[in-house]
């Protein structure tokens, strides 16, 4: 049943003009801000926090420059919000009533779509009822676009949850410049073949100008599903889309943007003595163990946290490590938890944790320092230089930012990176440790490579890690997707 709409107060907020139209405008599923209580739990007063996750990450810095928009949910359901500005952002919100968020976004987002094109690691579920809310809600998106763009205005979507609403734009509003940004992988056309709507999704994400994918990879597997599942002739990663009575209407073009992160806001916590001290203090505190691995991840199954913890246990049960000398920090933040397969993962996390604690603990040591909490960059910082290994093995990821805030905050050239291959950041950080997270065999061997890493060796690797991020921070991302966008716009290399 569809929810009543709850109006409620919003004070802190300072009100965007009615009837205000924006050049520039960004939509995604979330703000970059969520509804929360005010004060409670850690919470300032605004009544608004962060956003979790890499994409607001990857978005705010540029907005804050910007004079644009940002169209997105604020996180809570059933609640009408006008346009508001918050830490220097115009955000328009789009409602979602508790009906949108259990099919809609738990639904054909997070348990259709997000399984779909994360290699099936959990089973996709199909349901009319999921799409039929997906297309509702993605109009909703659409018309809130609509409502603000000024005239030839630059519209950039992101994301999957929101695949069908560059045709959506370009159908009501044929002046607009549109971009997409996919920031998670996009599958083959053997696996994206399951979904029943495919086609539509297709149509729908050809309806930009520009499709940006992470990797090559992806942007290559979205034009073979164009070719397979809508007949397109595909030439140079580009389609000549047309109309029903076969006009040409604008050529879409697929390219690959890898993202990357605020480079200038890592590196400055990391030099603040206040974040320094902090790392020493959680070193001090844990027992100044000779080795301190981290993992930091959204507590999501694609992340290989299991494969994670299966290594380091074999290593304790060996004798390889011993909990004296080594700890890992398992930062796992709570996320999606009312989606089955999450809440199930949660349970076989926490179990493995106090399994392995249970075994391995000593009234002095702790095996695994597993955290179920989401902090705020200062803390994630000190982490990141409290830490002489990072794990990150996913098992898919469409790029992971945590390796690349790792590496940047490592401001001494210390510090190792096991990486999966099936992480995009392994196309860039080609110097990390890199493993097959299901070669468990390997990823313990790599950890020991890791732990043992001669220093020379670690500067070598760092260094060079350091600098491929430095050179190539989200302003750059950013630049490089809308330079593009603007040229597809009046070339045409047919
Ligand atoms: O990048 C993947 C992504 O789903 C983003 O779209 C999103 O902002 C982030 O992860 C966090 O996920 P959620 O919004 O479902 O909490």
């Amino acid at each position: 049943m569809e929810q009543p709409v709850r109006e409620i107060p919003d004070s802190a907020a300072p009100d965007v003009a009615p009837g205000v139209t924006y050049d520039f405008m960004v939509v995604s599923n979330r703000l970059p801000v969520d509804r929360c209580v005010p004060g409670v739990d850690g919470n300032d007063d605004s009544g608004w926090r962060r956003s979790p996750g890499g994409l607001v990450t990857a978005l705010a810095p540029m907005m804050t420059k910007t004079d644009g928009a940002w169209v997105g949910w604020h996180g809570a359901p059933d609640e009408t919000v006008e346009p508001f500005s918050h830490g220097g952002m115009d955000l328009v919100p789009v409602q979602l009533s508790t009906d949108d968020v259990e099919l809609y976004y738990e639904g054909f987002s997070n348990a259709t779509l997000w399984p779909l094109y994360h290699d099936v690691i959990a089973p996709p579920e199909f349901h009319r009822t999921w799409w039929d809310s997906y297309r509702r809600v993605n109009a909703r998106f659409a018309e809130a676009v609509i409502a603000c763009a000024a005239d030839g205005a630059t519209v950039w979507v992101q994301d999957y949850q929101l695949q069908l609403v560059p045709r959506m734009l370009r159908k009501a509003r044929p002046d607009l410049k549109i971009g997409f940004f996919n920031h998670i992988p996009f599958p083959p056309p053997e696996i994206f073949a399951q979904l029943p709507w495919r086609r539509a999704i297709i149509d729908g994400l050809l309806g930009a100008d520009l499709v940006g994918f992470q990797r090559p990879s992806d942007a290559a597997n979205f034009m073979r599903s164009a070719r397979r599942f809508l007949g397109a002739s595909v030439k140079r990663q580009q389609v000549h889309v047309k109309d029903k009575d076969g006009a040409v209407t604008h050529l879409a073009r697929a390219q690959a943007f890898p993202i990357s992160i605020d480079v200038e806001q890592i590196s400055e916590l990391a030099k603040r003595p206040d974040v320094i001290e902090r790392a020493q203090q959680i070193r001090r505190d844990m027992g100044n163990p000779t080795t301190i691995l981290l993992g930091v991840d959204r507590l999501d199954y694609t992340k290989g946290i299991r494969h994670r913890l299966k290594a380091f246990e074999e290593l304790l049960a060996d004798g390889t490590l011993d909990v004296g000398d080594a700890t890992l920090i398992q930062v796992a933040s709570p996320s999606r938890e009312r989606v089955e397969q999450y809440r199930l993962l949660r349970e076989e996390i926490e179990g493995t944790v106090g399994h392995i604690n249970g075994t391995y603990d000593t009234l002095l040591n702790t095996a695994v320092r597993y955290l179920h909490h989401s902090y705020p960059v200062e803390e994630m910082v000190a982490l990141y230089l409290a830490s002489d290994v990072m794990l990150v093995t996913a098992l898919r990821d469409g790029m992971n930012l945590v390796a690349k805030e790792y590496v940047t905050a490592r401001t001494g050239e210390d510090g190792a990176l096991v990486l999966s291959e099936f992480a995009g950041a392994a196309d860039q950080l080609k110097q990390a440790l890199l493993i097959n997270p299901h070669d468990i065999d390997g990823l313990k061997a790599a950890i020991m490579t890791a732990v043992n890493l001669p220093k020379k060796e670690a500067t070598r690797r760092m260094r060079s890690m350091r600098k491929q991020v430095l050179d190539h921070d989200v302003d750059q991302w950013s630049a490089s997707f809308l330079a593009a966008l603007k040229e597809t716009v009046i070339r045409d290399d047919s």
